[in-house]
């Protein structure tokens, strides 16, 4: 992170955007001390670069659909962000691998919508994660805010929460509940990692203790 400046995220997504509305809306309301730079979109059409464009956040779209090679488009994604001045790449809603630097000098997290590394990997992604857990029939999911690593849903775990899943449950009421847990932990861990507390140690992310202030 560079001094004197806040925290400087590239937004990365697929689909609607209500990820990238709630970090918009805690920015606005100055709970969440980050700037987005830019936002990427994997679709010309997905509702988040309409919600970008409102917020005046400069957007890149670069469709899946162009490349045959879903390297060849993370490569691309990851060129388009390097002409960007970001200290972390967020995925909100993002369907797609992404190419990190080798390097690893630009994290990337991401959100998902269960306790992983259950109900996670390829194709875990949606409402199919909700309705696989209710057909298993487990009494709690929740939600997980990680690392991004090569493989899918992998990387460190930074926080979780728990949901219950009650028995009355469809995919929409979990998914609401879900999601309301989701749009307080995500903010919580770009904050904390915008404070410089998150270590990484192996697998596991340990939460620093919050810096004094310097007395004058
Ligand atoms: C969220 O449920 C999140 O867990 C997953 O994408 C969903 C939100 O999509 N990664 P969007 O932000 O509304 O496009």
């Amino acid at each position: 992170m560079k001094r004197g400046r806040p925290a400087s995220l590239a937004v990365l997504l697929s689909g609607t955007g209500t990820t990238l509305q709630n970090l918009i809306d805690k920015i606005a309301a100055g709970e969440l001390p980050v700037k987005i730079a830019v936002v990427v979109s994997s679709r010309p059409d997905a509702y988040g670069v309409v919600r970008a464009h409102k917020a005046g956040i400069p957007v890149e779209v670069i469709n899946r659909k162009d490349f045959e090679d879903p390297m060849e488009h993370a490569e691309a994604v990851k060129a388009r962000l390097a002409k960007h001045d970001i200290d972390l790449i967020v995925l909100a809603g993002y369907n797609h691998i992404v190419a990190l630097e080798k390097s690893r000098q630009v994290p990337a997290i991401n959100i998902h919508p269960a306790l992983i590394p259950a109900f996670s990997g390829k194709g875990f992604y949606g409402d199919r994660v909700h309705k696989a857990v209710l057909e298993y029939g487990v009494r709690f999911t929740g939600v997980t805010v990680h690392f991004v690593d090569d493989e899918y849903d992998h990387g460190p775990v930074i926080l979780q929460e728990t949901v219950e899943v009650r028995d009355d449950d469809t995919v929409e009421t979990l998914r609401s509940r879900v999601q309301q847990v989701e749009h307080r932990l995500y903010p919580t861990a770009i904050k904390l990692f915008a404070e410089g507390r998150l270590k990484v140690e192996g697998r596991r992310v340990k939460i620093m203790p919050r810096r004094r202030k310097q007395q004058s």
